[in-house]
Order: structure tokens, then sequence, then C-alpha cells
């Protein structure tokens, strides 16, 4: 066969095998098939041996124009698989940011905190300060400076936990009371909020840890009068003025006269129902006129003095708020709840 054909013949069949690659590494294979060592093109020139002088540089002159025609078209390829390779990478890499992610769980505030900073502010715009006492407390503010001495038989009702003979954990914020009155002068206006503990079962109404919210104003003459119009102030405050207060006598050994405070249950709007066991009323806090007995203890003389107090439940008053029906939710954390105050 004649070179011119069998060079023809190479380029032809480069040029079909070409049309079929669709990777670097099968262009590879095929350079190195044809202009490899042991490629075909190569083996024509080593052929070149055999022809007479008078061929060798037509032949040489012809192959070399073919391998370099060959050449271009293997990197013409080479160009364009490298191309479409990192086409097709970028594309697989491709971001796309309009695609929604996992954002960042946003929390919500706790219902008792967004109540208790509508009490605050509600108090402290009226002229309370805020205060605070320890969790753990010695018998003798928990219970003694409150007019409750060893084997009083008001404490049972207290269910307490006991540290030791001396140390309990409070059963309400009213020690934060006799603090406030032996570390300050007259006049006095403060509320404390804290936690509280008592040895009760945990259901729908109860908890062995809940808050309360202690109130104090101490001042010359100061009234009955001013503990209802304060305390309605709040109720309206925080539920509106549609609200109803109710004052009920009670007893408290810190207090004297002692009532019990009630509001419309935000269920049944007062007809009775379930929440409020009937009644259209449901207690939210225990107040008085701060038995004298207890200013003196305290350091205050009650012949110049008065004042009056309170300890507001304020898990009842989320309830109250949110018409929420079972005071676990509050305490459970489930963020299905907890989402809802967002
Ligand atoms: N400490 C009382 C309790 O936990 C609530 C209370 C009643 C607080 C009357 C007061 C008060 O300050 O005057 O049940």
């Amino acid at each position: 066969m004649d070179i011119r054909e069998n060079l023809q013949k190479i380029s032809e069949e480069l040029k079909q095998e070409l049309l079929a690659i669709a990777t670097v590494q099968e262009l590879e294979a095929l350079k190195v098939k044809v202009l490899g060592k042991k490629g075909s093109l190569t083996a024509l020139l080593r052929g070149m041996g055999q022809l007479s002088p008078e061929e060798r540089p037509k032949a040489g002159q012809l192959i070399n124009e073919t391998r370099e025609q060959l050449t271009a078209l293997l990197d013409e390829k080479q160009q364009a698989l490298a191309l479409k390779e990192k086409e097709e990478r970028l594309l697989k890499e491709a971001i796309d940011v309009t695609e929604p992610r996992d954002l960042p769980q946003i929390g919500a505030v706790h219902p008792m905190q967004l109540v208790l900073n509508e009490v605050l502010d509600c108090f402290t715009s009226m002229g309370f300060s805020v205060a605070e006492g320890p969790e753990v407390e010695l018998d003798h503010y928990n219970f003694e400076l409150l007019n409750l001495p060893k084997n009083h038989p008001a404490r049972d009702a207290q269910d307490t936990f006991y540290i030791d003979d001396n140390i309990v954990l409070r059963t309400h914020t009213s020690p934060v009371q006799a603090r406030t009155m032996l570390s300050q002068k007259p006049p006095i206006r403060i509320v404390c909020p804290g936690r509280v503990f008592r040895a009760d079962e945990m259901d729908a109404t109860h908890s062995p840890v809940f808050h309360q919210i202690e109130g104090l104003v101490i001042d010359k003459d100061v009234t009955m009068g001013d503990l209802k119009g304060t305390l309605d102030a709040f109720a309206k405050r925080l539920y509106g003025n549609d609200i109803e207060v109710r004052f009920r006598p009670s007893f408290f050994p810190f207090t004297e006269p002692s009532a019990e405070v009630d509001l419309t249950c935000f269920n049944c709007h007062g007809k009775g129902c379930r929440v409020c066991k009937g009644t259209g009323w449901i207690e939210v806090l225990g107040c008085g006129m701060v038995n004298p007995k207890v200013l003196e203890m305290c350091g205050i003389d009650s012949k110049v003095y008065s004042g009056f107090a309170f300890g507001i439940g304020l898990e009842r008053i989320t309830m109250l708020r949110y018409g929420i029906k079972d005071l676990r939710l509050l305490f459970e954390g489930d963020l299905r709840f907890l989402k809802q105050f967002r």
C-alpha cells in the first residue's frame, strides 16, 4: 500500500474514533494508539528506512504534515473535552442560593417571663423597686419573723422541704419582706419575684416548685384602701378594665387583717366551670395589712408606720392571662407549646 493511502486511512480512522470519544482518558489512549511509540503513525515513520533515498524526503514530509494535522485535531478535542468537563463540574458544584436551608431555631420568651415583665412594669411604674432573696432560706426569715414560731399550726399548711432544723427551701417569697424591713428604712415599696418550694404532688394546679411575686409597702398612714387600689390597678393593667376583683377575708399570721384576692375565671367568665371549680373565680394572691408584730420584730415602729403586703402566684396569673388550663405546660418545655408565644 502506498504511504499516502496509509496516511489517509490512519487519518480517517482517527477522525471516526474521535467522534465517539467522551473523556480525556479515552482521548489520551487514542493519542497513544496513533502517535505513541508503538502508534500507527510512528510505525510508518519507522518504515521509511525501506524506502529509496529519493522517496524518503517526500514521504517524511507527508507523514509530518499528517502528524501535525492529527495533533491539531487531538488538541482541539482535548480543549473541547476539558471545557465540557469543567462546565459539568461547575454545574454540579453550583449552590442554589434561593434554596431554603435549615435556619437556626428561634426561641421564644416563656409565657411566665412575659407576664412577669408586665407585672414588674406595672409595679415599677407605681414606684416599686425590685428586690431578691435566697431560695435556700433560714427558718428565721421564712417563718419566725413572719409570726410563724416553731410549732405554729399554720406551718403545717406550707409542706416545707427542710435542709436541716434551721434551713429550708423557702416556701414563699415573704421572707424577702423581713429581709427588706431589716435592711431598709421606710418608706419601702418593693416587689420580689422568685421561685418557691413545697412538698406537693404535681398535677394540673400544683407543682413542688412554683413562683411568687411578693409585694411590700411600708410608710406612714398606709391603709387597706391603698392595698385595694394598688391590686385593683394591677389586675386592670394585666387583664383590662372589665376584670372583676374580689377580696375575701382570710388568715395569714403575718398580716392582720388578711384577704385572698380572686379574679373572674378566664374560662367561663364567671359562670362557673371545671377550671374554677364552679365558683366563677380564680384565686391569684394573698394579701393584708402587715401585722404590727411583724413590723416590730423587723425593727419598724408600728405606732408610726403601717404597711400592706401581698404574694401573687405567677403560674396562676399566667394561666389566667393566656387561658392555659394545665400548670404542667408551664414546666415541661414542650416546643409546640412554647412556640405559640413567639
Ligand atoms: N406567703 C403567702 C403564701 O405563700 C402569700 C401571702 C399572703 C403573701 C399574704 C403576703 C401576704 O405578703 O400579705 O401563701
